[in-house]
């Protein structure tokens, strides 16, 4: 059987993800034996769990560091359960953050030592890594605006401060920039409905859909 395909969105905080995945799952459904969408942290069981303890409560719960080897013990648990399988058994897999959020949120603009993060993602990841990465960029203001209207109450990211959602949002296109192969930078500004086609634009080209 042939392997699926695994396709991560990434970003800071409020710059459409989830709608924009609800969209491109509707897009790659005629191409597609099945699409799985899921999320990170969490996605399984096990890593839900650990999200709840990641995403809620004062921002100085933890050191950038313990939050680096919590995403890792969870995302280790979502590859498992869910991503691997998936992809083994041909469905496209479509994530809400991956590893690059480690990389921007707990290691650029946390401060988590980078050589860490490294070692976790060459013995976590074992090789997996997204077939295509959208970065979708958005002014931080436009992005922490849309992120507090929401209220969903799962807010210790998201009071963290300006200087930190800067700091992401240049890490995010930095990583972009690196590994253009695999990133695509999105657009997430103005009309749902836009920034959708511009996606599908993106994942038409990449896979020659
Ligand atoms: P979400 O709001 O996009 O669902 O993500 C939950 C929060 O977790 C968000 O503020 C970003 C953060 N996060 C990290 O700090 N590091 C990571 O590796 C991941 C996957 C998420």
């Amino acid at each position: 059987m042939t392997r699926g395909n695994f396709i991560t969105l990434e970003g800071g905080e409020g710059t459409g993800k989830s709608t924009q995945i609800a969209r491109l799952a509707e897009f790659l459904r005629p191409f597609a034996s099945e699409v799985v969408v899921t999320r990170e942290p969490g996605g399984s069981p096990g890593a839900e769990a650990i999200r709840a303890l990641l995403v809620n409560g004062p921002a100085e719960k933890w050191s950038a560091q313990t939050e680096t080897l919590l995403m890792y013990a969870a995302r280790r648990d979502h590859i498992e359960r869910v991503i691997e399988p998936s992809l083994a058994r041909g469905a496209w897999v479509i994530c809400d953050r991956f590893a690059d959020s480690t990389r921007a949120y707990q290691g650029v603009a946390g401060g988590a030592d980078p050589a860490m993060i490294r070692a976790l993602e060459d013995h976590v990841l074992a090789g997996l890594s997204p077939n295509l990465t959208l970065v979708l960029d958005l002014p931080v203001d436009a992005g922490l605006a849309r992120a507090q209207s929401r209220g969903e109450g799962e807010g210790r990211f998201e009071s963290k401060g300006r200087a930190f959602h800067e700091a992401l949002r240049q890490a995010f296109l930095d990583i972009a920039a690196r590994e253009p192969e695999r990133c695509h930078v999105i657009d997430a500004q103005g009309p749902i409905g836009d920034v959708a086609a511009r996606i599908a634009d993106a994942v038409k080209a990449r896979f020659s859909l």
